[in-house]
């Protein structure tokens, strides 16, 4: 039997909020290279537990591990740094600002030489340059004009520039809270290659959505949550997506429908 470490894991994670239960104890795997899925009804504890992933939130009680070492967020830059990207489901663009500037928030870099060291002035060409390629290697032609502000880009182009965000920085996990949920047909698409440009470099990808055709299409296998609690996990071969549903209502559970393997 051959074992693969899990790039992230997570072992009885538990979040409580006064007396609601975000978390009651959940598992979870994601593997060098998939995209792992996570479905389930609105409160079953999707985003809090990416959010515990992420540093967004510190969770009451669990463990979690990058590549087998045990780590300890404590705010969503912790997670960044070891190499977690995340785009959270309220969308964190800065719509004022252009698309270049927007994909290195928070990572401004400065010019070369005593210009950057010293006067502190950012490198506007550098960062246009890269932000361009970055988001070709993704496959979106249709955001030409890296100094065009992001208000008037498109939900979908917004959308867009957040997951190539993520993406571009991202070396060891990518987080999607929601991605499609505002997006068009051709822009959930777009967003959707992308997903699969990111698993191709061998970037493994968590992507949270209610969407059952998108997660069929992308995912190569399927968390689901139920009431704060991990209720299985499937894949889109295993079950078809009313299975998916039943079990993710509660009309079924994984034992009652244990697929097709
Ligand atoms: N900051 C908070 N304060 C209090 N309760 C919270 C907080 N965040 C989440 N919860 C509660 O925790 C539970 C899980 O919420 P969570 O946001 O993780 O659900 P979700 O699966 O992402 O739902 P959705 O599909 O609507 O995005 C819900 O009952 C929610 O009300
Ligand atoms: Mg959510």
């Amino acid at each position: 039997m051959t074992t693969t470490t899990p790039v992230l894991s997570a072992r009885g994670l538990v979040k409580t909020y006064g007396k609601v239960v975000g978390l009651d104890g959940v598992d979870l795997d994601l593997f060098p290279g998939e995209v792992l899925a996570i479905i389930g009804d609105n409160g079953a504890g999707k985003s809090t537990l990416i959010k515990c992933l992420t540093g967004a939130v510190e969770p009451d009680a669990g463990e979690i591990r990058l590549d087998g070492a045990p780590v300890h967020f404590r705010r969503p830059q912790d997670a960044r740094k070891a190499g977690i990207e995340t785009v959270y489901q309220t969308l964190a663009v800065a719509p004022a600002l252009d698309i270049a500037a927007n994909l290195y928030l928070g990572r401004e870099r400065h010019r070369p030489g005593p210009l950057g060291s010293v006067l502190r002035m950012i490198d506007k060409k550098g960062m246009r340059r890269d932000a361009e390629k970055a988001l070709t290697d993704l496959g979106i032609g249709t955001l030409q004009n890296m100094s065009q502000a992001v208000e008037t880009l498109s939900g979908g182009q917004r959308q867009a520039v957040a997951v190539a965000r993520a993406a571009a920085f991202g070396s060891k996990v990518i987080v999607l809270d929601e991605p499609t949920a505002a997006l068009g047909v051709r822009e959930s698409q777009q967003v959707l290659r992308m997903i699969d440009q990111v698993r191709s470099r061998g970037l493994p990808v968590i992507l949270i959505s209610h969407n059952m055709p998108h997660v069929f299409e992308v995912a190569d296998r399927i968390h689901i949550q139920r009431l704060g609690r991990g209720a299985g996990v499937i894949t889109p071969r295993s079950h078809t997506m009313p299975e998916a549903v039943a079990i993710m209502t509660g009309a079924t559970t994984l034992t009652e429908t244990p697929g097709q393997t």
